[in-house]
């Protein structure tokens, strides 16, 4: 059995900064029910959009430690880092090299998202500029771009490339009947995500639920597998070592 102390790179928690948490009291129930779900780091990435209004750093640091002292005096047991989604654009790596935008954890890693509709060259092309500049990036929730879908062949261009994948844990998770689900995992179980995040947004719709993902891969693949792809991987990010 693997061991389940999962780590959660991609969570919108922070109360009041994007389209994520509302209030202190949700991002409270949202890291109840990521501690019931075994998740014991989570890293808040708020988006991310070069010309928008995004916080600024100080801001956001603020708000994730009162994060921490809240969940800390209500004995709720998880660490909370920081990092953003970054939603690409020509000009954003600008805003990462010059320490606007926060990568996962202090690490090399960059959590990137694009368009849904985006061609693939421009996701392709997009990755490349943040590995020729040092970084690792993650492509953010891969099962939502349109390009993507049953092209196992343009996933792997992404990865020889140097860029790691990300998919949410929700879209694992469905019966034999749910064909999406059932693809995705079968893109799990040969070896083309890296990393699950809930990528969580409030406490009822969307929550910070893992463990039922887990469950869905644990049928098909090796303990050793999903030890990695839910546990080992989060945790070299954290430790800003190689996946
Ligand atoms: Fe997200």
């Amino acid at each position: 059995m693997a061991e389940k102390q999962f780590v959660d790179i991609h969570s919108h928690i922070l109360p009041g900064v994007d389209d994520g948490s509302s209030s202190m009291e949700e991002t409270m129930e949202m890291l109840r029910i990521a501690g019931s779900e075994g998740i014991t780091t989570m890293i808040a990435t708020p988006h991310y959009a070069a010309g928008s209004k995004n916080m600024d750093m100080e801001q956001l640091v603020g708000i994730k430690n009162k994060v921490q002292e809240t969940a800390k005096e209500l004995g709720l047991n998880l660490d909370i880092l920081l990092g953003n989604e970054i939603y690409y654009s020509e000009s954003v790596l600008e805003d990462v090299l010059s320490e606007k935008v926060m990568t996962l954890a202090d690490s090399h890693y960059v959590l990137i998202e694009f368009g849904v509709r985006e061609h693939f060259k421009t996701i392709y092309h997009g990755l490349q500029e943040f590995v020729l500049a040092g970084y690792a990036p993650v492509l953010a929730h891969v099962e939502r771009y349109q390009c993507l879908i049953k092209r196992e062949d343009l996933m792997e261009e992404l990865i020889k490339l140097g860029s790691y994948i990300q998919m949410n844990s929700f879209s694992l998770c469905g019966g034999f009947w749910n064909t999406e689900a059932a693809y995705h995992r079968k893109l799990v179980n040969k070896g083309l995500i890296h990393l699950i995040g809930t990528d969580c947004h409030d406490a009822k719709r969307r929550p910070p639920c893992i463990e039922s993902a887990y469950k869905a891969v644990r049928k098909h693949m090796s303990d050793i597998q999903i030890q990695q792809i839910f546990v080992e991987h989060p945790r070299k990010i954290l430790e800003n070592k190689y996946i």
